[in-house]
């Protein structure tokens, strides 16, 4: 299946899961930073994945800004999973951790918009843990994003 894997990654932990979710989809997945994603890599793919940073409960602003920018029948009919990457909740400060409880990860928002504007959800929406701001991802992150992406294909 034709699939665009679009993502954002400011320390380069969501561009790891993005990498590991290519690595498994194989020959057909095209890798695509934010700052490269065109309307046409939706148009083109069967399977769009789009992986965020959680900045402050939300997709992080460069997604933001690429989906804002999408005509709005774009992601009608179309397959769509969304992961995103943020911290465990009992690892942070206080008001982190009270945003984190309250708004959650990036992924479900971001994925229910999509799936407002007409998506088709390909699968539940993934978020993988890092241990810091800056990562490193936690252990076997990876390899869950491994089996998250087996189960789109
Ligand atoms: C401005 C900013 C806001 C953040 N807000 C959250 C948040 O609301 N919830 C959370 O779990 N992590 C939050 N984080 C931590 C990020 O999720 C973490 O930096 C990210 O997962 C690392 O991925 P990256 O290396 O791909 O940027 C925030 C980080 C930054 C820089």
């Amino acid at each position: 299946m034709k699939t665009a894997i679009i993502y954002d990654s400011v320390y380069g932990n969501t561009g790891k899961i993005a990498e590991e979710i290519a690595r498994v989809i194989g020959e057909e997945a095209k890798l695509i930073h934010i700052s490269q994603a065109h309307k046409e890599d939706i148009e083109n793919a069967e399977l769009v994945v789009l992986g965020t940073p959680t900045h402050g409960g939300r997709a992080s602003e460069a997604v933001q800004a690429f989906m804002k920018e999408l005509p709005s029948d774009i992601w009608s009919s179309k397959k769509v999973a969304v992961f995103s990457t943020g911290m465990p909740a009992n690892s942070v400060n206080f008001f982190l951790r009270f945003v984190i409880k309250i708004i959650g990860y990036a992924s479900t928002p971001t994925l229910s918009v999509i799936v407002k504007q007409g998506g088709v959800a390909a699968g539940a929406p993934a978020d993988f843990m890092v241990k810091d701001k800056q990562g490193p991802l936690l252990e076997g992150e990876i390899e869950k994003a491994g089996k998250w992406a087996e189960s789109l294909k």
